[in-house]
């Protein structure tokens, strides 16, 4: 079975002359484990189909389903356990909070896990210890380069260890020597965790050199 699946769906944005429609009834399946790469140029669709899979957002038509089931009957609070619990989501711009180390910053996205707060803190710099990064778990944000910076969002996306990681553009930002670091590192989080990994682009190659299968967007539409 799909763990993620679009079917026939259609996300509309009503502005106030025109509507916008970014999807336009598309359907998709991804299977467990595999390493997808959602390929498309700028304004295609990409971000609001990741969003739609992450939770962040509800089509105006058709369905996602979550290993088979519609999130459409989910409540905002069961939308937010989905979120929290099933997805993990990592951006371009890293979206850490600023005033918080690399740690808190992790600790962050376990503080609703039902630990104590000595094992927050021994688990966050476990998962700072997976992306390689033990040795700047006290630093802010702005103490760490680009690719640090990457690495601690995923950290804090695999906190509580979901079986999807959706990355929407996480090396538009990187040179490509760390873009490389990162796209190897989610390439393990596949092979070693066996996670799901759904990568947003509009990077031909990066497409080519790490996904197993490449889902092209145009127009808000699925090309072959
Ligand atoms: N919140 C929004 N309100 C209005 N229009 C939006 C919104 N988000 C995206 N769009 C529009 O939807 C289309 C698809 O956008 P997006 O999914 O961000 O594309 P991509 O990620 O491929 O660049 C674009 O035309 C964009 O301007
Ligand atoms: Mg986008």
């Amino acid at each position: 079975m799909a763990i993620l699946e679009a079917q026939n769906v259609t996300r509309e944005y009503r502005m106030s002359a025109e509507t916008i429609r970014a999807l336009s009834g598309i359907s998709v399946a991804i299977e467990p484990g595999e390493f997808v790469a959602i390929l498309g140029t700028s304004g295609s669709g990409k971000s609001t189909l990741l969003n739609l899979f992450g939770g962040l957002d509800r089509p105006t038509a058709g369905e996602i389903l979550f290993e088979g089931k519609s999130l459409r009957p989910l409540t905002s609070t069961e939308m937010s356990r989905y979120r929290l619990r099933s997805v993990g989501m990592i951006f371009q711009t890293f979206n850490l909070i600023p005033t918080m180390t690399a740690r808190e910053n992790v600790e962050l996205a376990l503080a609703f896990a039902g630990l104590g707060r000595s094992e927050r803190r021994r688990r966050a710099l476990e998962l700072l210890d997976q992306v390689g990064l033990s040795n700047r778990a006290g630093h802010l944000p702005s103490e760490l380069s680009g690719g640090e910076q990457q690495r601690v969002s995923i950290a804090r996306a695999i906190a509580n260890n979901p079986r999807i990681l959706l990355a929407d553009e996480p090396t538009g930002n990187l040179d490509s020597h760390r873009a490389d670091e990162i796209m190897k590192l989610l390439d393990d989080m596949r092979r070693r965790d066996g996670r799901t990994i759904i990568l947003v682009t509009h990077d031909r190659e990066l497409a080519n050199q790490y996904a197993d299968r490449i889902i092209r967007l145009k127009d808000g539409s699925t090309i072959e």
